[in-house]
C-alpha cells in the first residue's frame, strides 16, 4: 500500500528527527502485507479463526437493508464456543480461555486499508494492530498470540490510520470474552444468562443508510447519533427470566458517553470493569461508561413480575461537553450559549441528555437463581511502592488548542516517539493524565496557545495499549466554574483493571501501569474516535 521510496523517505525523515526509528529498522521499513502474511510453524494454535472484513448489506431498521463493513468469522480449529456469530453488523463474539494460543487469519476485502486491534489484550507489538501494519484490499495478515488476560470482556476493532472512526462506525468491531479457572469456580450466570450488550449510537438516512459527520465543527466534539443500537440492532428488548444475570456491557460508540442507570433507581452492581472481574461486587447509583470502557453488571430479576419491563437508561449529566477556555464561558449554561450548543450540532441527541438504551422484558418464571458471591477474584496488587518513577510520572497532557486535539502538545506520527515516551521494558510506571480547563493563566491551556477562546475543554476517554492499569488517584484540580462534575463523580469504578479512563475537564488522573514482556511501539490515545483520527494519539516505545 505504501511504496518503498515513500517508506525510505519516511525512514530518513524519522532518523533525522532523532526518534527511535534508527534503532528499530525491522519494523519501520516493513509495513502491512509484507509482514506476518504467513503463519509461524513454531506457533501451535489451540484456536484458529478466519476473519474477513467486507462490505455487507444487512437489515437493521425496518425497510431497506443497510450497507455496512462487517467482520465475517469462520472457526477453523478449536472448541465450538470459541466463536459466536451475531445478527446485525458486529463481528462474531470470540470466546477465549486464558492460556489458549490463538491464530487469526485476517483477510481484508474492503476497498481501503485495514488492520485489527485486540483492545484490552496484552499481546506483542506485531499482533497489536498498530496502524503501520494495515493491509490493503486482497492482502492477509496473520495474528498469533497467547491469551494472557484474566477472565473478562475485551473487544476488537479496526485501527486504520485516520480511518478508525469511519471503519468502526460502519461496523468493524466485535466482542471478546475470556474465561479462566478463578472465574469458573465462582459459578457466575453463564450460557443464556450471560448477555453481551454492545451500545453504539448511529444516525440513519431516510433510506436506512448510515450517516456520519456533518462537518469539521461536529468532528471536534465527536460523532453523536440519534439512534441507539444494542449488539448492532435497533429497539432492543431482551427477554429474561426471574433470576440473576451477568451483563457484559461495552460502550462501542465513537464518542458518546453513557451514564448507566436502572430506570426505577435500583442501584447497579458491578462485578467487572475493562480488564476483568473485580475483587468483590461494588454498588453504584450510576456508572459512567465512556467509549471503549466495559462494565460487567450483576442484575437479579427474581421477584419481578412476569410481563413487566426494566430499562437500562443513560441518565442526564453535565460537564463533559466543550466550552471555551480563556475565562469566557463557564459551566453548562455557558457552553450552550457560547458554543451554540456544541453537543446539539449533530442534529441528534446531545451528549448529556437522558435516553433509553435497552429494555429487559421479564418473560418467564424460574425458581432457582445463583447467589451473588461476596468475593470474586484475587488480583495482583500494584501500589506506588512498585513504580520505578514515583517522582517523575510519565505525562499525558490533553489539549485542544487551535481546534486540534493533541497529547503532550503533539499529533500522531506513525513511528515517532519523544523522550518522555520511551519506557524501559519490565518496569511499572506511574502516569499522570491531565485535562486542563484552559482557564486564563492555567497551565497548558488558554492563553499560551494564542488567545482567548482558542482552547476547548471536554471529557476525553484516554486508552493505553498493552497491559491493563490501576487507577491511583483522581483529582479535580479546577472546577472551571461549572457544576457538571457533581453529576458524574459517583459513577467511576476505580478499583479494577482498566485500559481506558474518562478524564473530565479540570481533572488529573494518576495511574500505575506495568510495561512487561513485550518491546516495541504501543499506542496511547483518546478513544473518542474522531479525536483519535485527528491525531490525538501517540506511541510509547517500550524497550
Ligand atoms: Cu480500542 Cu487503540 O484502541
Ligand atoms: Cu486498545
Ligand atoms: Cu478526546
Amino acid at each position: 500500500m505504501v511504496g518503498y521510496d515513500h517508506k525510505r523517505r519516511q525512514f530518513l525523515q524519522y532518523a533525522a528527527f532523532g526518534t527511535v526509528a534508527a534503532a528499530l529498522p525491522g519494523f519501520v521499513l516493513a509495513e502491512g502485507g509484507q509482514i506476518n502474511s504467513a503463519p509461524s510453524a513454531a506457533f501451535k494454535p489451540d484456536v484458529e479463526l478466519e476473519i474477513t472484513a467486507r462490505i455487507a448489506e444487512i437489515p437493521i431498521m425496518p425497510g431497506a437493508h443497510t450497507s455496512v463493513f462487517k467482520y465475517h468469522g469462520k472457526l477453523l480449529k478449536g472448541p465450538k464456543v470459541a466463536m459466536k456469530t451475531l445478527p446485525g453488523y458486529l463481528g462474531p463474539i470470540l470466546n477465549f480461555a486464558q492460556g489458549q494460543k490463538v491464530r487469526i487469519f485476517f483477510y481484508n476485502q474492503l476497498p481501503e486499508p485495514s488492520v485489527m486491534h485486540w483492545h484490552g489484550m496484552h499481546v506483542p507489538q506485531k499482533m497489536d494492530g498498530h496502524p503501520m501494519y494495515a493491509i490493503s484490499q486482497g492482502e492477509r495478515y496473520v495474528y498469533e498470540f497467547e491469551v494472557k488476560n484474566p477472565a473478562g470482556t475485551n473487544w476488537y476493532h479496526s485501527h486504520t490510520h485516520e480511518m478508525t472512526a469511519t471503519q468502526v462506525y460502519r461496523g468493524l468491531a466485535g466482542l471478546i470474552t475470556i474465561t479462566d479457572e478463578q472465574e469458573q469456580k465462582l459459578g457466575l450466570p453463564s450460557g443464556e444468562y450471560d448477555i453481551p450488550i454492545v451500545i453504539q449510537d448511529r444516525r440513519f438516512t431516510a433510506g436506512n443508510q448510515l450517516q456520519y459527520l456533518y462537518g469539521m465543527r461536529e468532528r471536534m466534539v465527536g460523532f453523536l447519533g440519534d439512534t441507539i443500537l444494542i449488539n448492532g440492532q435497533a429497539n432492543s428488548t431482551i427477554p429474561v427470566k426471574t433470576r440473576a444475570y451477568r451483563l457484559r456491557i461495552l460502550n462501542g460508540s465513537n464518542s458518546r458517553i453513557y451514564k448507566l442507570g436502572w430506570e426505577d433507581g435500583t442501584p447497579l452492581i458491578a462485578i467487572g470493569s475493562d480488564g476483568g472481574l473485580l475483587e468483590r461486587p461494588e454498588t453504584y447509583p450510576y456508572i459512567m461508561l465512556a467509549p471503549a470502557e466495559r462494565v460487567e453488571l450483576w442484575v437479579d430479576f427474581s421477584g419481578r413480575k412476569p410481563g413487566s419491563d426494566l430499562a437500562l437508561r443513560s441518565l442526564e449529566f453535565h460537564g463533559a461537553l466543550p466550552h471555551m477556555g480563556g475565562g469566557m464561558q463557564r459551566g453548562r449554561g455557558g457552553m450552550r450559549r457560547g458554543m451554540g450548543g456544541m453537543g446539539m450540532m449533530s442534529g441528534g441527541l446531545s451528549q448529556d441528555e437522558a435516553l433509553p438504551l435497552v429494555k429487559f422484558h421479564i418473560a418467564g418464571k424460574v425458581s432457582d437463581s445463583p447467589r451473588l458471591p461476596e468475593t470474586l477474584v484475587r488480583m495482583r496488587s500494584l501500589t506506588e511502592q512498585d513504580v520505578s518513577n514515583p517522582d517523575r510520572p510519565v505525562p499525558i497532557v490533553i489539549s485542544m488548542q487551535h481546534m486540534a486535539p493533541q497529547l503532550n502538545d503533539r499529533s500522531f506520527e506513525m513511528h515517532e516517539v519523544m523522550d518522555s515516551e520511551k519506557i524501559p521494558v519490565n518496569t511499572i510506571q506511574k502516569i499522570r493524565i491531565t485535562n486542563d480547563h484552559g482557564s486564563m493563566g492555567g497551565g497548558m491551556g488558554g492563553m499560551r496557545g494564542g488567545g482567548m477562546g482558542m482552547m476547548m475543554s471536554m471529557a476525553h476517554p484516554i486508552h493505553l495499549h498493552g497491559q491493563q492499569f490501576k487507577i491511583l488517584s483522581r483529582t479535580l484540580q479546577d472546577q472551571g466554574g461549572g457544576d457538571g462534575y457533581a453529576t458524574v463523580r459517583d459513577g467511576f469504578i476505580g478499583s479494577g483493571w482498566k485500559d481506558t479512563v474518562l478524564v473530565m475537564p479540570g481533572e488529573e488522573v494518576e495511574i500505575i501501569k506495568p510495561f512487561e514482556d513485550y518491546t516495541g511501539l504501543f499506542l496511547y490515545h483518546c478513544h473518542n474516535l474522531e479525536h483519535e483520527d485527528m491525531g490525538m494519539m501517540r506511541n510509547f516505545y517500550v524497550g
